[in-house]
C-alpha cells in the first residue's frame, strides 16, 4: 500500500511538472515534428507499417506527422494540458491520458512504437518496466525507434531532478 502510494505521489509530481511547463510554455519545441521521425517515418514506410504507438506524445508534433502520412496512431501522455493541446494539433491521432507505465490501455498491438525523450527519464527499474510493456504492445517482427539523450548531452535536463 506504501510503495502505490508513493508511486501515485512520484506519477502526480510528473505530471504536476510537465503541465506547469505545458501551461507556461504551450508547444515547447514548436510544431514540426523532430528528424528523428522523418527518419522513422522513412523506415516505417519501407517495412510496411501501419499502426504506431507513440508514448509520451507531448502535444502531438511527432504523432501527427506519422497520421498526417495515413499511419493509424496512438500517442499516450500524461499531462492533461498536453493531452488538450494534441487533440487539437493532431486530431487523426488516437490520444489517451495516462501514464505508459500504466500500459496497455487496450487489447491493441502495433507495428511500430515510436518514443522520443521518454525512456530516459524514468530510473532504472521504470525504464524496465516501460521497456516491457512497450514490447508486450508489438506485433511479431514490430519495430522499436526510441530517441534518448546521450550521457554526453550538454543541455541541462532539469526532468531528472522529479525522477531521483
Ligand atoms: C521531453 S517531453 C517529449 C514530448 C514529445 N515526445 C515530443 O517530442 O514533443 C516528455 C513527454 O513525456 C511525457 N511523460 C513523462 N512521463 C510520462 C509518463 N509516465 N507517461 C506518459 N507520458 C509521460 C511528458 O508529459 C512529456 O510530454
Amino acid at each position: 500500500m506504501e510503495r502505490l502510494a508513493k508511486e501515485i505521489k512520484i506519477e502526480r509530481k510528473i505530471m504536476d511538472y510537465w503541465n506547469k511547463r505545458y501551461f507556461n510554455e504551450g508547444k515547447i519545441w514548436g510544431e514540426l515534428p523532430s528528424k528523428s521521425a522523418n527518419l522513422a517515418l522513412n523506415l516505417f514506410k519501407k517495412y510496411n507499417v501501419k499502426s504506431i504507438l507513440v508514448p509520451g506524445a507531448g502535444y502531438g508534433r511527432n504523432s501527427k506527422l506519422f497520421s498526417e502520412n495515413n499511419l493509424k496512431v496512438v500517442g499516450i501522455e500524461i499531462s492533461n494540458i498536453a493531452y488538450e493541446i494534441a487533440r487539437k494539433f493532431d486530431p487523426k491521432t488516437h490520444f489517451i491520458h495516462g501514464s505508459v507505465l500504466d500500459m496497455p490501455f487496450d487489447e491493441e498491438k502495433y507495428d511500430a512504437i515510436y518514443s522520443f525523450n521518454i525512456l530516459h527519464l524514468f530510473m532504472r527499474k521504470e525504464r524496465f518496466l516501460f521497456l516491457n510493456k512497450c514490447h508486450a504492445q508489438l506485433n511479431d517482427n514490430g519495430i522499436v525507434f526510441f530517441v534518448v539523450f546521450s550521457e554526453e548531452e550538454k543541455s541541462k535536463i532539469v526532468t531528472y531532478t522529479l525522477f531521483y
